[in-house]
């Protein structure tokens, strides 16, 4: 489930902030399927590697990290460092993303104050808002009341009084939640501020498994397209990786990945969370 996934992703929105916004999230999904696996989801470092490496991996989060230049770090990507081999593969833009993702999702994470308003949420708010803030359908039928995405334009674009007024006063048919300390309520109030946006996102490295099975054989396995299925339906497979493909939006890449285009027929059986994470490993496929 989304929210198993460490804290990472909850905390790279601040208020308003979107052109950087946009950034970090596409590095989320760099991070994910280049760093994670040596850095941990939290930015901890996997401390098996670092074992076997006989190295240190200092957090993302840490002072050491955070206090160097934005060229250090991508010096560290492109280059490699002590027992770190260069990350291959990566755009420009993609290393400026993940960058951005280092910089402003790990020393928020560190901070612990999403970290808390997790918690909160999952007690309080989410059996109503479902764990990622798509909102319990069977309730919504039930209360006959649309529930808005917490990630959604309508709700972010709520201050943070607005958003504790919500949770201490109610709004509409929700009752306000009792038993919750100010600190609580500023804690979840960040948790929905800085979450969602990023869980929409989707998860690179689950749609990486939902690629696998679903369009490698006919794509290929890094998107360069099936050179043999290409000669045989007479069609020309663009690099999903390229500049055309990449220029699409993410609801055109969604709707031919799931209604089909051209000589492509619909791919079927794919829930929302699936397609959404699909599109974050399709961004990942990015060529410079
Ligand atoms: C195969 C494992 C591996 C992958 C993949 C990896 N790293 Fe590293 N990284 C390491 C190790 C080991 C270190 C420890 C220090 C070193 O070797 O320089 C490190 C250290 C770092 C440091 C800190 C350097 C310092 O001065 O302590 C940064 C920043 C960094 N990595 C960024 C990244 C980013 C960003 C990615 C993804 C684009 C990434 N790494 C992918 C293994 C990896
Ligand atoms: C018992 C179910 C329930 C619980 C528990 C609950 N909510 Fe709600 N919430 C609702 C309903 C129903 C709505 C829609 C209200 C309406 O439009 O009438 C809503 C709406 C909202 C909205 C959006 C207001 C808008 O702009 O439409 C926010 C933000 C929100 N809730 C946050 C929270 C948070 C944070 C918590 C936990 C601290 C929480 N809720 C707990 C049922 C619940
Ligand atoms: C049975 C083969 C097949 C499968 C499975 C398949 N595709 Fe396709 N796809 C195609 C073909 C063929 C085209 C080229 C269509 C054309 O130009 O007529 C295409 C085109 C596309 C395009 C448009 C690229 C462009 O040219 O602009 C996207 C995006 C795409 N596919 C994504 C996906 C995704 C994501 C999946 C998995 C959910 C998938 N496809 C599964 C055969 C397939």
């Amino acid at each position: 489930m989304k929210l198993l996934i460490p804290l990472v992703m909850f905390v790279l929105f601040t208020v308003g902030n979107v052109a950087w916004a946009a950034d970090a999230k596409a590095g989320k999904a760099v991070y994910d399927t280049k760093c994670k696996s040596c850095h941990g989801a939290g930015g901890e470092g996997n401390a098996a590697l670092a074992k076997t490496l006989k190295v240190e991996i200092k957090p993302f989060g840490s002072k050491e990290i955070q206090a160097k230049t934005d060229d250090q770090i991508k010096k560290q990507i492109t280059q490699g460092g002590v027992k770190m081999q260069p990350v291959k593969g990566l755009s420009d833009t993609q290393v400026q993303d993940v960058i951005a993702f280092v910089r402003l999702g790990f020393p928020l994470l560190a901070a612990g104050d999403a970290q808390a308003g997790k918690v909160v949420y999952e007690s309080k708010c989410k059996t109503c808002h479902g764990a990622g803030g798509e909102g319990n359908t069977a309730l919504a039928k039930t209360l006959k009341v649309e529930f808005k995405p917490l990630a959604s334009k309508e709700v972010q674009a709520k201050n943070d009084a607005d958003l504790k007024k919500v949770v201490t006063q109610g709004i509409g048919k929700m009752k306000p939640v009792p038993g919750l300390s100010d600190k609580q309520v500023e804690n979840v109030v960040a948790f929905v501020r800085l979450g969602f946006p990023l869980l929409a996102a989707g998860d690179a490295q689950a749609g990486k498994v939902v690629y696998d099975s679903k369009c490698k054989t006919c794509h290929g396995a890094g998107g360069e397209g099936n050179a043999a299925l290409a000669k045989t339906l007479k069609v020309e497979f663009k690099h999903l990786g390229s500049k055309q493909v990449q220029a699409k939006t993410n609801d055109q890449l969604k709707k031919e990945s799931t209604e089909g285009i051209g000589k492509m027929q619909p791919v079927k059986g794919l829930s929302d969370t699936q397609v959404q994470d699909l599109i974050a490993f399709v961004r990942s496929l990015a060529k410079s």
